[in-house]
């Protein structure tokens, strides 16, 4: 059955970047700057329903009345594959507050375990972005989501840039309020709980940290 939640790109600049991003050649340099393009598109797409408010401007012609963002939007990267999607994420909402929330899984549970965590003393925004380019088990995202709604957090939304059907399960029948927005929709997990045909560790190929050869 579809889910409603979640939303596919179609775009074709979207599945160009995708290949790059996937391909194991693509080195950590390229893989982070085609994290940031990919992660400005999606960005994009996750924030065509966020409100405007009027802002009064003068433009060399005449005055105008125009537009700004109109929610406080709390950016959080799971650390530490979300941090590539940071910078783009600011560009287009250049006053967005960062929230930086560490979480790695245990390869042996692929239980997320929470090692730090930014959040300020209460919720101060309108709309929380949980940033992390891989949905696999839906173990880290379903936890970002609980410790972001303890918190106070009422509109929630995760940019992902790959999603496994299990994760999207995971997060969808927990949070069936949270919109997920990804680049693409893989066919499945293997055994080690790595994305199907998906593109291998996210922060070992931005950071360059894979196992030496
Ligand atoms: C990766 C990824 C997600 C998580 C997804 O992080 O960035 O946070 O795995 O898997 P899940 O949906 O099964 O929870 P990882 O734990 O490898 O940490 P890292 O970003 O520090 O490498
Ligand atoms: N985390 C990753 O970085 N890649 C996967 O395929 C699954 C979890």
């Amino acid at each position: 059955m579809p889910t409603p939640t979640l939303h596919v790109s179609q775009h074709p600049a979207v599945l160009h970047k995708l290949a790059v991003l996937r391909d194991e050649d693509t080195e950590p340099k390229k893989f982070r700057e085609v994290v940031r393009e990919l992660s400005w598109l999606l960005g994009y797409e996750a924030l065509a329903d966020v409100s405007v408010k009027p802002r009064e401007i003068v433009t060399p012609m005449e005055p105008m009345i125009a537009s700004e963002l109109g929610e406080r939007i709390g950016l959080i990267p799971i650390l530490r594959a979300g941090l590539g999607m940071v910078d783009a994420m600011l560009e287009l909402m250049p006053t967005a507050q960062v929230w930086h929330l560490g979480l790695f899984r245990d390869e042996r549970t692929l239980r997320p375990v929470e090692y730090y965590n930014k959040l300020p003393d209460s919720a101060s925004v309108d709309l929380c972005l949980i940033l992390d380019p891989m949905l696999a088990t839906g173990g880290s995202a379903t936890a970002a989501i609980e410790v972001l709604k303890k918190w106070g957090a009422v509109r929630i939304k995760l940019v992902n840039l790959i999603a496994a059907p299990e994760g999207v399960e995971a997060v969808s029948s927990a949070h069936p309020d949270v919109e997920i927005y990804c680049a693409a929709l893989d066919r499945g997990l293997n055994e080690k709980g790595y994305i199907q045909p998906g593109l291998g560790d996210a922060g070992d190929r931005q950071f360059g940290t894979g196992k030496a050869e």
